[in-house]
């Protein structure tokens, strides 16, 4: 009898883990993304703790003013000619997607961040210093686009500015 009760929760616990460990390994990709390599999503490859609190995701206009920064600073960094040949041919949608989630979540907004760690995300990429100064200028330019007060924006630059160690190549 008990057997019998417990025997479609046992059969639904054996059938995730059978396709976990099936699809563990497959790249997937969520829609009109490309399909990237498995990895293991979790807060700490968002690079920085968040702020505390929900004051800057507010300053910066919460979730509708990140999506338009992060819209300008791809437009832009696609567009720059000192940093393009280093975005071209990779997945924009993706970009926009995990940027949103990471800039909501360290700005304190109610988001999770799903992307790869920013060592993994950068691997390989031939990233020097000068090009990790364009960007910041693009991102600089996109606050400022958004009115974003020139303190608030110097609190978030210096929460990202540490992960120069893993983005920029050794
Ligand atoms: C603090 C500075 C930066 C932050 C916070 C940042 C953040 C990110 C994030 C969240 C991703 C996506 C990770 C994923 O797909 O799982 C990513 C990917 C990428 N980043 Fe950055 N990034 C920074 C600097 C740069 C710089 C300086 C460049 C080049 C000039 C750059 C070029 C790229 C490119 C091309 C990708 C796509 C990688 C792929 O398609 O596999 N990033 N970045």
């Amino acid at each position: 009898m008990t057997v019998k009760r417990y025997l479609p929760f046992a059969s639904a616990v054996l059938l995730t883990t059978v396709s976990a460990v099936a699809f563990a390994s497959e790249p997937w990709s969520m829609p009109g993304e490309e399909a990237i390599e498995p990895y293991t999503p979790s807060a700490a490859n968002a690079g920085a703790q968040p702020f505390a609190g929900d004051q800057m995701f507010q300053a910066f206009g919460g979730q509708a003013g990140v999506a338009r920064i992060v819209t300008d600073l791809l437009d832009r960094s696609f567009a720059d000619a000192r940093i393009s040949d280093i975005f071209k041919g990779h997945d924009r949608v993706r970009l926009q997607r995990v940027l949103v989630e990471q800039f909501c979540f360290l700005l304190g907004g109610p988001c999770a961040y799903s992307g790869r760690d920013m060592a993994t995300a950068h691997k390989d990429m031939g990233v020097q210093p000068g090009d990790m100064n364009a960007l910041v200028e693009n991102l600089q330019l996109a606050m400022e686009e958004e009115g974003i007060p020139f303190q608030t924006q110097n609190r978030f630059l210096a929460k990202l500015a540490p992960m120069k160690r893993d983005i920029v190549d050794k």
